[in-house]
């Protein structure tokens, strides 16, 4: 009997010992920059010359390793070894793989420190960012563990005189997992894990900023015994092999998560049944979020001026849950805005191993892009606070807050996926709602307000996959908050929910006549 699921809990990085540990581990992480990873296929370690080099944020000179570049004969040779591997893998008892899995849980558990640390270097995450990224990790291995415990017997169907029924779950086959660099960990783990957990073997293909901390977790699986071949990192140039692996006839599913230009694309492709293929892909995507806090007029307007701040500035706006909108009651407008000029004053920006509130945005393409949107932003809005732009040593970009926006004006409807919110003012919460839903998108939002009919109104009115009350629109937690977005923000298939195993599992049925 294992025990019920409980979320890792965050480490509280006031107390001495914490902060000593995790000082620790950043020096111990250093002392390993520059090292070289190889593509993994059915358990073999192969080193190409031609290699990608992660590059630290917030100071691109540091070189925080390298990665083997697959070409499309390992991805071939990698679709090879999942089929292998699957004939085997397939066949353990789901409790069997749940079992080995909840002991790489145990393992990332241990070394927790090590694993955020890289990810201060090589995402640039602040300390308490990197903390709930390696522990989300945690969380949807423990949880999907669990969830597959609980789907192994199947669930129940009538019998009859003279004849017995069974419905079931069984694995599907091989499929690829396409993860992003802003949860370079926990996306990456739950996306992965959660389709082996059901039986199945994978190509992964991590976020071509952040491959060193994806090679963590193939540490952690070689080291907890997962046979070979059930899951195959094969690092590349997307140009080069994401196509190719979408495309692949021996592709079951795809998993990604990530831009929404990417995500259509691989949803177009994947429904074209290629030579050789006798089955249809299954497609999970998620992909962008523009995601709206309200405020209404009788609103706790501090909390509401902290719900935005965070939800904004959060590593640097880098979530596709952040808010990047706040839409104020105009008779609260001036004072929530006020606050919330106050409150970004107090936030420090700069190299995350000092413990900074918010470190760099992850690129130079990224930085070039949100560089681009607060100058359109000038021309739309009126700029309050930040709009600094410094790419000198690291790619920084001061919180900045735009007010007075159209909700028609580009920032107010594009995803723009860095430290940038802008405001908008409406005369009532009808209105508000309807600000809120005049996006493509439909990912997270927020409700700040102390009148229960409007939050009644909004769990009907307001389209998002997460809405929450009184509270910030990010950082859901797993078995807590499934997470998933409507609209063009993917396929909402709610990662950390009870159903979410069923995306890598058919369902079989068996009936016998006695
Ligand atoms: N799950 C994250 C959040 O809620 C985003 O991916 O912020």
């Amino acid at each position: 009997m294992v025990v019920p699921y409980s979320a890792e809990p965050a480490t509280d990085f006031t107390i001495e010992e914490n902060k000593k540990a995790f000082k620790a581990a950043l020096e111990e992480v250093k002392n390993d920059l520059g090292i070289k990873r190889p593509l993994v296929i059915g358990g073999e370690h192969i080193e190409t010359e031609d290699q990608i080099t992660s590059y630290n944020p917030s100071d691109k000179e540091q070189v925080v390793g390298h990665v083997s570049k697959a070409t499309q004969k390992h991805i071939d040779d990698a679709f090879q070894a999942a089929e292998e591997a699957f004939e085997t893998w397939s066949e353990w008892d789901p409790e069997d793989r749940a079992a080995l899995l909840i002991r790489v849980a145990a393992i990332i558990r241990r070394r927790k420190h090590e694993f955020s640390a890289l990810m201060v270097y090589e995402a640039g995450k602040p300390w308490n960012e990197a903390d709930g990224d390696t522990n989300e990790g945690i969380d949807f291995i423990e949880y999907y563990a669990r969830s597959m415990m609980e789907l192994a017997d199947g669930k129940p169907v009538l019998d009859r005189e003279g004849e017995h029924n069974k419905y079931f779950y069984q694995p599907m086959g091989a499929g690829v997992t396409i993860t992003p660099w802003n949860f370079p960990f926990a996306i990456m783990t739950g996306t992965t894990v959660a389709p082996i957990i059901a039986g199945n073997t994978v190509l992964l293909k991590p976020a071509e900023d952040t491959p060193l901390i994806a090679y963590k977790l193939i540490e952690v699986l070689e080291e907890a015994g997962l046979p070979k071949g059930v899951v195959n990192f094969v690092t590349g140039d997307s140009g080069v092999i994401g196509d190719y692996m979408v495309d692949h006839h021996k592709t079951h599913f795809i998993t990604f998560t990530g831009s929404k230009g990417t995500g259509l694309r691989i949803n177009e492709r994947a429904s074209v049944v290629q030579e050789g293929q006798h089955f249809l892909k299954r497609v999970i995507t998620e992909m962008g979020g523009k995601d709206t806090i309200i405020v209404d007029k009788d609103a706790d307007l501090d909390l509401a001026a902290d719900s935005i701040v965070n939800s904004a500035f959060g590593f640097a706006g880098q979530k596709c849950s952040a808010g990047s909108r706040a839409v104020i009651h105009e008779d609260v407008y001036d004072e929530v805005l006020k606050k919330s000029i106050e409150l970004t004053k107090e936030l420090t920006v700069g190299n995350p191993v000092d413990e900074t509130y918010m470190g760099p945005v992850i690129s130079q393409k990224q930085f070039d892009m949100i560089k681009g949107y607060i100058d359109i932003g000038k021309e739309e809005g009126e700029l309050k606070i930040g709009g600094e732009t410094d790419d000198s040593k690291g790619y920084f970009i001061k919180p900045t807050i735009f007010a007075d926006l159209d909700p028609k004006a580009r920032i107010m409807q594009e995803e723009i996926f860095g430290p940038v919110v802008a405001f908008a003012k409406a005369k009532d919460f009808d209105e508000m709602l309807d600000i809120a839903n005049n996006t493509v998108y439909g990912l997270t939002g927020s409700v700040i307000t102390n009148t229960r009919e409007h939050w009644i109104k909004a769990q009907k009115k307001f389209h998002v996959g997460n809405l929450y009350l009184n509270r910030g629109c990010t950082a859901a937690v797993m078995g807590y908050h499934p997470f998933g977005g409507f609209k063009l923000s993917g396929t909402d298939q709610k990662t950390g929910s009870p159903d979410y195993l069923l995306n890598f599992l058919e369902q079989k049925v068996i009936s016998e006549m006695f």
